[in-house]
């Protein structure tokens, strides 16, 4: 593959991606690593244009995004509906329409339930320009490429039957959106990995995304399995991924946007019962010796983990946020 095969592409879902589309990117992103650690220019973009419109808060998606767009050479709006005609209800086709004029990329976060990914889809049907997800309520590729781009620095490019255990925690910050683990049950089982999913049974996956995942797993020789106990997810695992979402694959999307007050309120309730869901040093010993901690982040501390995990040397969670700014390069410069 070459790199102009790519220009024009849309970043929504890696389930869009072929494997070796993802492995061309994730090659990129360790030569522009490289390149940024020995200080050398690769400008891939210069004079290029990136609008971001954020709908909801960051740090390590805006900073990583507009670093790398200056690092390439090129220059970031970080746009929020308040300095936009979107707060008087300008459509996703107009401003796809007028912005796909002005630049060479949009990338977008867009949360709300039952909305997100659809505004993404919209705006990618009428752009002439690529559309990059900065997460949806159901998708965040930029971090599922950097988990995958930091799984392979510690356990190498062959990752069949690395068992990962991903997690859901108790957290009292936010109800957690669900893109995370999606995009991860979707993405590990294709490099052959072994993931066991554990969450109580009040905070499932959304069913359709789950039989994409265990289709995933049964085409590329990988594995996908949910219990609904930590313990058993812990136990044996290489690789553990501990982090709280919020029980909205019990909801119907329409109807949770109906109900949202009777919904939260449901959430909150069964949020409490599953308060001893904590990454804690006694779960990490259940896990294989030599057991890596990631987590997305921002992490609850105290309620999704322990400071005595989360500051471990077991934790590569540093890596893996750094990992975001190298990926986001690798696909900006690729698609921009
Ligand atoms: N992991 C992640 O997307 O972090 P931000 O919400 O800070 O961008």
């Amino acid at each position: 593959m070459k790199n102009k095969d790519f220009k024009g592409k849309h970043f929504i879902t890696l389930q869009d991606w072929r494997k070796e589309e993802i492995d061309h990117a994730l090659d990129l992103a360790g030569k522009l690593k490289k390149k940024y650690y020995d200080w050398k220019p690769h400008r891939m973009l210069r004079d290029k244009t990136l609008f971001m419109m954020f709908f909801e808060q960051s740090t390590r998606t805006r900073n990583s995004m507009e670093a790398g767009m200056t690092q390439l050479g090129g220059h970031a709006h970080d746009l929020t509906p308040d300095k936009m005609q979107l707060s008087h209800g300008e459509s996703a086709k107009d401003t796809a329409m007028v912005l796909s004029r002005m630049g060479h990329g949009i990338a977008c976060r867009n949360c709300f339930y039952g909305i997100g990914n659809k505004y993404l889809n919209e705006l990618a049907d009428n752009s002439r320009i690529p559309i990059m997800s900065l997460q949806d309520d159901l998708y965040h590729p930029m971090q599922g490429l950097a988990d995958l781009m930091t799984i392979q620095e510690y356990f190498g490019k062959d990752l069949k039957d690395i068992k990962i255990a991903i997690s859901w925690a108790y957290a009292t910050s936010h109800a957690k959106p669900l893109s995370v683990p999606l995009s991860q049950i979707l993405l590990f089982p294709r490099y052959g990995m072994d993931v066991t999913v554990a969450a109580p049974k009040e905070f499932p996956l959304l069913k359709n995304i789950v039989d994409t995942a265990q289709n995933n797993a049964k085409e590329n020789g990988g594995k996908l399995t949910f219990v609904d106990d930590m313990d058993a997810g812990f136990e044996d695992a290489d690789i553990v991924i501990p982090k709280n979402w919020g029980g909205f694959g019990n909801y119907i999307f329409d109807e949770y946007n109906a109900n949202e007050a009777e919904c939260m309120k449901e959430m909150k309730a069964n949020l409490e019962k599953h308060k001893s869901w904590i990454c804690d040093e006694r779960r990490m010993g259940l896990a294989k010796k030599g057991v890596k901690y990631m987590h997305a982040l921002p992490a609850d501390r105290g309620n999704e983990v322990t400071p005595g995990v989360i500051d471990s040397p077991a934790a590569i969670i540093y890596d893996e946020a750094e990992n975001r700014l190298h990926t986001a390069k690798a696909i900006m410069g690729l698609t921009m």
